[in-house]
């Protein structure tokens, strides 16, 4: 008999990615049944995925008291927060909101939970970063979660590629020529996911829960330096995209004030503690051993999302 997989976030990104992943894939289909989460079970992207034969049910990680029955019946539970909702940028809320899914998972005796974290940079930087408050926030939760009688597992997403299609893309100049400017240093190394790959990370801890107890998965592609990206813009659309390293004060593509505010410290912090600290890149070469399914390349995935400089 099939069993219940309930995903957080199943219409945006990182949920969606998994439910997608499993529902393209027969033998995972037959393995798992679906269960989406969402607080308007009416907007087009919910409406789509129950046509596809997920189950829709409305919840609000802030209301502890929905999060319940969202869980019940469930083998896994894959939870993600979103730090940014509506500019809402709260340490206290994604705290509270993850706790709530774990606590929930566990009242449902829910046999395994897979936690959206990510580092610990006051930790990894020895209490002299104190300010990536999206990465603390996340991270508390997980030690929250490891203190739990559940089976669980951590999934840490790199840095999207897609936010280089969104919400930091380059930029054309009134000359023609196209520029990618960030605070990255242009030897800093980045570990880059298409976060559509989310499922290939996700899927070996579903079927092997035991051997991934407690076990932290680091998610990317691979290292990427802002050099290489730009190459590979030039590769794929025939245009010369150059680097430009900028302060951090200067606008970022398409970000909020807040945003910015926000990401200021963690973008200029990958120039020196790196993104998943000092032992990134050994833990990327454990998680992609694991792995069953090849990656999204920073190349294939430009030329996946075709056009980017139209009228340039
Ligand atoms: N961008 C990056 O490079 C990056 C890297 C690593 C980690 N992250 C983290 O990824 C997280 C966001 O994940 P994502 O990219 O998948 O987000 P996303 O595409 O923006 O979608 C957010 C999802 O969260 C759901 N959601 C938000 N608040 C909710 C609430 N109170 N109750 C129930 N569901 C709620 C939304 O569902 P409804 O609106 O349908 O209710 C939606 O499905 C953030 O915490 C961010 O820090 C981002």
């Amino acid at each position: 008999m099939s069993k219940l997989l309930t995903v957080f976030g199943a219409t945006g990104m990182q949920g969606g990615s998994l439910i997608h992943h499993i529902l393209n894939r027969p033998e995972l289909s037959k393995l798992f049944q679906l269960r989406g989460i969402t607080r308007d079970a009416s907007k087009q992207a919910a409406v789509s995925l129950r046509e596809r034969g997920v189950e829709i049910v409305q919840a609000d990680l802030s209301d502890p008291v929905s999060l319940e029955p969202a869980v019940a019946g469930s083998y896994a539970v894959f939870a993600v927060t979103n730090y940014w909702d509506n500019g809402s940028c709260s340490a206290a809320i994604e705290i509270a909101q993850g706790k709530a899914v774990a606590d929930a998972a566990v009242q449902a005796g829910v046999a395994l939970l897979i936690w959206s974290s990510l580092p610990n940079i006051t930790e990894i930087t020895n209490g002299a970063v104190t300010t990536i408050h999206h990465f603390d926030s996340k991270a508390e939760v997980e030690t929250y979660i490891r203190g739990l009688p559940i089976t669980a597992a951590f999934f840490m997403a790199g840095w999207y590629m897609q936010n280089h299609k969104f919400l930091m893309p380059p930029k054309k100049n009134d000359d023609g020529t196209v520029v990618f400017s960030q605070t990255w240093s242009p030897t800093t190394v980045v570990p880059m996911i298409d976060i559509t790959d989310t499922g290939k990370f996700v899927t070996p801890i579903l079927l092997n829960p035991d051997k991934y107890n407690g076990k932290s998965f680091t998610c990317a592609t691979a290292f990427y330096t802002p050099i290489q990206l730009v190459d590979g813009w030039t590769t794929v659309t025939g245009r010369t995209v150059t680097y430009e390293q900028i302060g951090s004060d200067k606008k970022q593509g398409n970000l909020t004030a807040e945003m910015q505010k926000q990401l200021k410290d963690s973008t200029e912090g990958i120039n020196t503690w790196s993104y998943f600290g000092p032992n990134g890149e050994k833990d990327l070469e454990w998680t992609l051993a694991q792995l069953e399914e090849k990656l999204t390349s920073w190349e294939e995935f430009l030329r996946n999302n075709e056009p980017w400089f139209p009228e340039a």
